[in-house]
């Protein structure tokens, strides 16, 4: 990947931009607060989901040009985008009294993207033309689901060897909460976007994701028959990622955006140790984790990202204590307690080893686990169900009645 030089450089109204968007996303969850959770559970009757909670598909040809190749995921969501937008337009103006965060916003994100690598840069300004909305709001879109995803991630395989890859897409804080229909604002609105793609090149599959329509980047993902991976975001190294996308700002532009590297491991590593490799190795703007299922026994991993090439820790199925057929990650290091407030891990584990390897290992056992509270949550968009054997990704939006855990 070759990046742009350094010109054009972006000015102080956008770096003060980022940092308002950043503080403002700490502070929003605090204006109204949802109801407190209730107990933990391990529900065992969630499989399967209503079949109109299914994520619909749609097709990538990467061998199109890259102003065109969404069409088929953005032009029959855009209407949808154009709301989410709509919404944070509003809410930045209720909470500062003017457009003038959202106008700096349509001038300062144009540079930003034109600092992408291709195919990124062109594929923004055809999901521009194709949703009517600016490149600018584009842009933010992308930039925005880089750093505030939470998650739950499990990779599991069964008795015969066949291996699993599941997650929870957890996403809202930021837009507040609704106290009319006790739901994340955001969520409501992400919901409808939801799209699994299957990028083809020279008439052949290549890789299958989970997407927001308008989003280019790959949070959840499979490659057939050689790997599966899911992105978590890293909650205690946050202040990090901001100094990232400064970096950026600035000039400093040998790291990968997320996106950018998920999307290019997907599209162009061949197998899972490459795959592994990059991700372990790359620069990144932001710190993260990225779970890895492999195709063979036993391969499978969380790799714990700083920013700096080079993986803070790698860890390994097979290194999971008494239970190497199965990994389970949520928003923390797994070799330190998760934050009590947010503890999706504990409950998680729990239900696993209740279940244990013959029920949980499987789609209808990794389905339920994800549907029990709290790692089932308000914040939930949707549930990805992976096996990468056989070419499966299948995902299902998610609800969570009252009473549920707000994350
Ligand atoms: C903005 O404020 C109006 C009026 O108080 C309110 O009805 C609306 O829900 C708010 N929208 C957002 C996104 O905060
Ligand atoms: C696209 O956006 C332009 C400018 O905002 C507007 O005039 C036009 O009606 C929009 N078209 C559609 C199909 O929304
Ligand atoms: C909150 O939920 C109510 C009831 O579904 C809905 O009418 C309203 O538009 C929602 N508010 C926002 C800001 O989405
Ligand atoms: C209100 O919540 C329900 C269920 O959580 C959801 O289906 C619906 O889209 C929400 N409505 C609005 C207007 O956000
Ligand atoms: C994958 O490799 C092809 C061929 O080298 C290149 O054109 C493409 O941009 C790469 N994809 C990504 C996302 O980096
Ligand atoms: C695995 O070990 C943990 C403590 O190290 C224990 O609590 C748990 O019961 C064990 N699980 C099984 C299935 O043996």
């Amino acid at each position: 990947i070759k990046f742009s030089p350094l010109q054009p450089t972006l000015s102080t109204a956008m770096r003060l931009l980022v940092l308002s968007l950043f503080c403002l996303s700490l502070a929003a969850p605090r204006s109204a607060q949802p109801p407190p959770p209730p107990t933990a559970q391990c529900v065992a009757d969630a499989y399967p989901p209503p079949p109109d909670t299914l994520v619909p598909t749609a097709r990538v040809n990467l061998d199109e040009p890259p102003a065109t190749r969404w069409r088929q995921v953005v032009a029959p969501r855009a209407a949808g985008m154009r709301a989410l937008l709509g919404q944070f337009r509003q809410f930045l103006f209720n909470l500062t009294g003017s457009d003038s965060l959202m106008n700096i916003v349509d001038k300062e994100m144009v540079p930003l993207s034109q600092t992408l690598p291709e195919p990124f840069r062109s594929e923004l300004d055809g999901v521009s033309a194709l949703s009517n909305l600016s490149l600018g709001e584009v842009t933010l879109f992308n930039v925005f689901y880089e750093l505030f995803p939470l998650c739950t991630s499990i990779l599991a395989e069964d008795s015969s060897g066949r291996l699993f890859h599941a997650r929870n897409m957890d996403f809202g804080l930021f837009l507040g909460w609704n106290v009319t229909n006790s739901s994340w604002i955001i969520a409501d609105y992400l919901r409808p976007l939801l799209v699994n793609v299957e990028f083809y090149r020279g008439g052949r599959l290549v890789f299958l994701s989970s997407h927001y329509a308008g989003y280019i980047g790959v949070l959840t993902g499979l490659r057939p028959h050689q790997f599966s991976l899911s992105v978590n975001s890293r909650v205690s190294a946050k202040t990090q990622s901001l100094a990232g996308v400064v970096e950026w700002l600035l000039g400093i532009r040998d790291q990968y955006w997320l996106g950018v590297a998920t999307r290019a491991v997907l599209e162009n590593a061949t197998d899972y140790g490459q795959a592994k490799q990059r991700l372990a190795n790359w620069k990144l703007i932001a710190p993260v984790y990225f779970i890895l299922g492999g195709a063979k026994h036993l391969e499978g991993c969380v790799i714990t990202r700083d920013r700096a090439a080079g993986a803070a820790d790698i860890w390994e199925r097979a290194a999971a204590g008494n239970h190497s057929w199965y990994l389970l990650q949520t928003n923390y290091d797994h070799w330190k307690s998760p934050n009590p407030i947010d503890n999706r891990r504990g409950p998680g584990n729990a239900c696993m080893a209740k279940k244990g390897q013959d029920e949980a290992a499987s789609f209808s056992g990794l389905f339920n686990v994800l549907s029990s509270i709290p790692v089932l949550n308000k914040l939930t968009v949707y549930t990805a169900l992976m096996r990468v054997d056989d070419a499966t990704l299948v995902a299902y939006r998610r609800q969570c009645p009252d009473p549920c855990a707000p994350w």
